[in-house]
């Protein structure tokens, strides 16, 4: 009895755990729409859509999913499924060299929240959903 009794404890201290740990979005995919695209809009458009200094600067147009996706004139800054190497997650999380930390030319950077969603949705494969 008791050997049934202890995972079942174990089993509903992880779920609440997991529950406390991430309220919400749990089980949700990280929308392109409604997470993501508000946050290149509040955060980094600015900069990155033709006219902007990080457009001139790199080529990153954050306007689209699609332009979004074609990433800066060296290449791709996001690899579905692998937000560690991609560099849209790099470059806001400071895992790169200060002086392109993003949003540029804001000390602290991103709230860890959104941090947090971009590297989720990069992870669950940065779908355009
Ligand atoms: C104040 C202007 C500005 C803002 C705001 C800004 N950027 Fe940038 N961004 C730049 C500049 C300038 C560069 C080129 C940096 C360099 O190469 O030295 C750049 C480069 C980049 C790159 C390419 C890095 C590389 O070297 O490949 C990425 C990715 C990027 N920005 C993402 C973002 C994201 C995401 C945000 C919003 C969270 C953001 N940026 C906000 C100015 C800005």
């Amino acid at each position: 009895m008791k050997n049934r009794i202890l995972p079942a404890g174990i089993t509903a201290m992880a779920l609440s755990f997991l529950l406390i740990a991430f309220p919400a979005k749990a089980a949700e995919d990280i929308s392109y729409k409604k997470d993501i695209f508000p946050i290149f809009n509040d955060y980094c458009l600015n900069c990155h859509k033709p006219g902007g200094k990080g457009y001139k600067k790199s080529g990153l147009d954050l306007r689209t999913y699609k332009s979004l996706m074609k990433g800066t004139k060296f290449g791709a800054v996001v690899k579905p499924g692998d937000s560690y190497t991609s560099i849209l997650v790099q470059v806001v999380e400071g895992r790169v060299h200060a002086s392109i930390r993003m949003p540029y030319g804001i000390s602290g950077g991103l709230a860890k929240d959104k941090i947090e969603l971009l590297r989720k949705w990069v992870q669950q494969g940065a779908k355009d959903n």
